[in-house]
C-alpha cells in the first residue's frame, strides 16, 4: 500500500485527485493539505506527495520532500526559471515526477507532435493554440509550452529566441523559424490543445480535448504508484507510460 498526501486538496484538480483515489486500490490518502496547513507536521504518514497547489507553493514543497526523503508528483505550471531550478535541483535527492499534463491522451499527442515535426520538416509553418476555462492563472498553458518545446528541440532551436505570443498590428511577414503560440481563455474548458503544421497547399493539425478532470487525476496516481519505485531523478509521465 502507497500512502499519499496530496497539496492543493482543495483546488479543482485536488478535489478530483481526493475523488479518484479511491479507485486505485494500491494507493491511500494519508493526508490534505491546501492553504494554511502544515504539511511539515504530517508529512511522515505520505510515501509520496502528489502536487496539484500553486507554482509558488511548489519549490518549498518540493525542499520538504528532499529533506524528508519523500518522493514527489508534481503537477502545478507557470513556473519562473528561478521556481523550476529551485524544484528539481531536489530530484537529485528524491525521485520526483514533473509533468506539464498527466493525460495518457495528451502524452501521446508529444508523441505524434515530435513525430510529424520529423517527417513534415521545416517547409511547415508551426503554430500552437490553447484554450482552457476563464478561471486558469497561467498563460500560455504548461501542456502547450511542452508542445512548444518539442517542437523547438527538433528543430534543435533555442524556444524563447522563436517563440511568438500572438500576433496584432502591423507585425510583417510570418518568418519560416517561429513558433506561434495563442491562448484562448472561457468557461469551464478543462483543456484543449492543437499544433498546427501549416504548409504550402496542405496542413496537419494534431487537436487533443481534455473534457474532464479525471483523466489528469487518474495519471497523477498512476504517476505516485510508478514513482516510489524509481531512484532518485527527475522523470516526467512519458518515463511513467513508457513512451520514451
Ligand atoms: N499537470 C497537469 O496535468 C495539470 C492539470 C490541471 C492543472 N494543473 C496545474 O495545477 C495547479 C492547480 O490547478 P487547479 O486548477 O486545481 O487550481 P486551483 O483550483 O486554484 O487549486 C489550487 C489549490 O491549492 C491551494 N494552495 C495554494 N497555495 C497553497 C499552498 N502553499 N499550500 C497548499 N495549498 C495551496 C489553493 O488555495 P487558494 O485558492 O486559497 O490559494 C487551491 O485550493 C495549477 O498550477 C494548474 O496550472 C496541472
Amino acid at each position: 500500500m502507497t500512502n499519499i498526501i496530496i497539496t492543493g486538496s482543495k483546488g479543482r484538480m485536488g478535489r478530483t485527485l481526493v475523488a479518484c483515489a479511491p479507485h486505485h486500490p494500491e494507493l491511500r490518502i494519508a493526508g490534505q493539505v491546501d492553504q494554511g496547513d502544515d504539511l511539515k507536521s504530517i508529512i511522515g504518514h505520505g510515501d509520496v506527495i502528489i502536487d496539484f497547489s500553486s507554482h509558488t507553493a511548489t519549490p518549498a514543497i518540493a525542499a520538504l520532500c528532499a529533506e524528508h526523503k519523500k518522493s514527489m508528483v508534481i503537477g502545478t505550471t507557470g513556473h519562473s526559471d528561478e521556481e523550476t531550478r529551485q524544484i528539481t535541483r531536489h530530484s537529485a535527492s528524491i525521485p520526483m515526477v514533473f509533468s506539464a499534463n498527466f493525460s495518457t491522451g495528451v502524452n501521446t499527442l508529444f508523441w505524434l507532435t515530435r513525430k510529424a515535426a520529423e517527417i513534415l520538416g521545416p517547409g511547415f509553418d508551426l503554430e500552437i493554440i490553447d484554450m482552457h476555462h476563464r478561471l486558469k492563472r497561467d498563460a500560455p498553458s504548461g501542456t502547450a509550452k511542452a508542445l512548444a518545446e518539442i517542437l523547438a528541440s527538433v528543430r534543435k532551436q533555442h524556444l524563447e529566441k522563436v517563440v511568438r505570443h500572438g500576433r496584432a498590428g502591423m507585425v510583417g511577414e510570418r518568418t519560416a523559424e517561429e513558433i506561434g503560440m495563442h491562448s484562448l481563455r472561457g468557461g469551464d474548458v478543462v483543456g484543449d490543445h492543437t499544433v498546427v503544421f501549416a504548409g504550402i497547399g496542405e496542413r496537419v493539425e494534431l487537436t487533443h480535448k481534455a473534457s474532464s478532470r479525471e483523466t489528469l487525476a487518474n495519471g497523477a496516481l498512476r504517476a505516485a504508484q510508478w514513482v516510489i519505485n524509481q531512484k532518485s531523478g527527475l522523470y516526467d509521465m512519458q518515463d511513467v507510460l513508457g513512451l520514451k
